[in-house]
């Protein structure tokens, strides 16, 4: 049995309140989010909503698992406005690095990402490591890759079942134990993609927002 990773990313989005509404809205649903012991489900909460995530998480006692989304490149220190890994460890277990609006936005590069995977395993963290393509060099010590083509992020043109199953192939040939798909996943098109042999998971960003979206993509995982 392979496993199935949902990974909301909701990205720049959401007020404390609307954070609040989101876990109460899937402590509605809890029992029929942990029906599966091979599922893993986490969610990737701005910074600032870590602390609020995690304390709502235990007061539903929810089998959901927090993510940041993004981590410094550096440890402690002098550097302003950044989150080091060992901060984000006393609130999450994974960390998504590279994601292609940070590679665009913030002209994050290869030799960058690579030190925030180092700082992520250092200090105990999961990378969820982001590539556009199967070329794109991925970091020592990774083992989730997200395979999200260009054109499929917050399109509503998700890449074809059976593109993503090759490229997800030739990315598993690298050695990589988990690959999973994001780009304009739904709770309609989510099966199509973890049915394949070499998918091992989602990364919804759009239809993650909405509790009820992202229960549906769990559900038909
Ligand atoms: P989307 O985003 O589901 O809104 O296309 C996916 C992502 O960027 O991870």
């Amino acid at each position: 049995m392979k496993n199935i990773y949902i990974i909301g990313n909701w990205k720049s989005n959401k007020s404390s309140s609307q954070t609040v509404e989101w876990f109460e809205k899937i402590a509605h649903k809890k029992d029929l989010i942990a029906k599966d012991a091979f599922k893993k489900t986490v969610i990737c909460v701005p910074y600032l909503f870590l602390p609020l995530a995690k304390s709502l998480i235990g007061k539903y006692a929810l089998d959901i698992h927090l993510a940041a989304q993004d981590i410094s490149p550096f440890g402690e220190g002098a550097y302003t406005g950044a989150i080091n890994g060992k901060q984000l460890s006393e609130y999450c277990s994974f960390v998504i690095i590279g994601h292609s609006e940070r590679r665009q936005n913030f002209a994050e590069t290869d030799e960058v990402l690579a030190k925030k995977v180092t700082m992520a395993l250092a200090n105990g963290l999961t990378p969820i490591f982001c590539v556009k393509d199967s070329e794109t060099s991925i970091p020592a010590g990774v083992k989730i890759v997200a395979y999200e083509p260009l054109f499929a992020i917050g399109t509503g043109q998700a890449d074809t079942p059976d593109n993503a199953e090759r490229v997800a192939l030739e990315i598993a040939n690298k050695g990589i134990e988990n690959i999973i798909y994001g780009g304009s996943v739904t709770g309609e098109n989510v099966r199509s993609f973890t049915e394949k042999d070499h998918i091992a998971g989602v990364l919804p960003g759009k239809s993650s927002l909405d509790a009820d979206s992202f229960v549906n993509i769990i559900l038909n995982s």
